[in-house]
């Protein structure tokens, strides 16, 4: 099978990019990692694709006619937001419909938006989790893929739970790209499908819980 590429676009530290990166080089992910592409100049993740010799782009003025003509030049497959902590336009959302992913730190559709783990905390909620969802025009609201989810503990805090929910992260980002570049998670008019049946529910990965 071809390998499709990918873009990853991230505003931060970018562990979600290595860890996926690893696992291409690996072998668990057949995908190219085209470029990685962020608004933050400071953003970590940049030093990391750097350092693996994988084209970098900075965002800085009008943002997503920046981002908008950079895709144009590429032809991409999916689009992995990593971390990326700006809204996507619908111009980018409804051209790549199906095509991009996202890993949101909390068990969508609870808390989403930012700060999850606080909230959680405050919440004194008993599960906490990561989802992978595709994009759609409703924030952290498109079709859930794959959920990972852990039991909170009495002396948990919202460090302690950013922890445990990145090693989550780490397990589900993974398998849900794979899934995508294998061709089992694709979309059909206005269907999300796995393995060719309708996405009803999230899947759930009990690995870690
Ligand atoms: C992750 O918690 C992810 O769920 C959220 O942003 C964070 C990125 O972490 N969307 P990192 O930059 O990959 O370490």
């Amino acid at each position: 099978m071809n390998k499709i590429n990918s873009v990853i676009l991230l505003s931060g530290n970018g562990s979600n990019f290595k860890n996926i990166l690893d696992k291409i080089k690996n072998g668990y992910i057949n995908m190219n990692i085209t470029a990685v592409i962020s608004n933050n100049k400071n953003a970590y993740g940049l030093e990391r694709a750097k350092k693996e010799n994988i084209e970098t782009f900075i965002l800085n003025n009008k943002i997503n006619d920046e981002l908008d003509s950079i895709l144009k030049k590429m032809n991409i497959d999916l689009i992995i937001l990593a971390g990326y902590m700006k809204i996507l336009p619908p111009k980018i959302v409804n051209k790549f419909y199906g095509k991009i992913l996202n890993i949101h730190p909390s068990l969508l559709p609870k808390y989403k938006g930012i700060d999850t783990h606080k909230r959680v905390v405050e919440n004194n909620e008993s599960f906490h989790g990561a989802t992978v969802h595709f994009v759609t025009n409703d924030l952290d609201d498109g079709p859930l893929i794959i959920q990972g989810k852990i039991k909170i503990e009495k002396d948990d805090t919202a460090d302690t739970l950013k922890k445990k929910v990145h090693e989550i992260e780490y397990s589900i980002y993974p398998l849900a790209i794979k899934w995508y570049a294998d061709g089992l998670l694709e979309q059909c008019d206005h269907h999300f499908l796995f393995n060719g049946a309708k996405i009803e529910s999230p899947i759930q990965d009990i690995s870690k819980s």
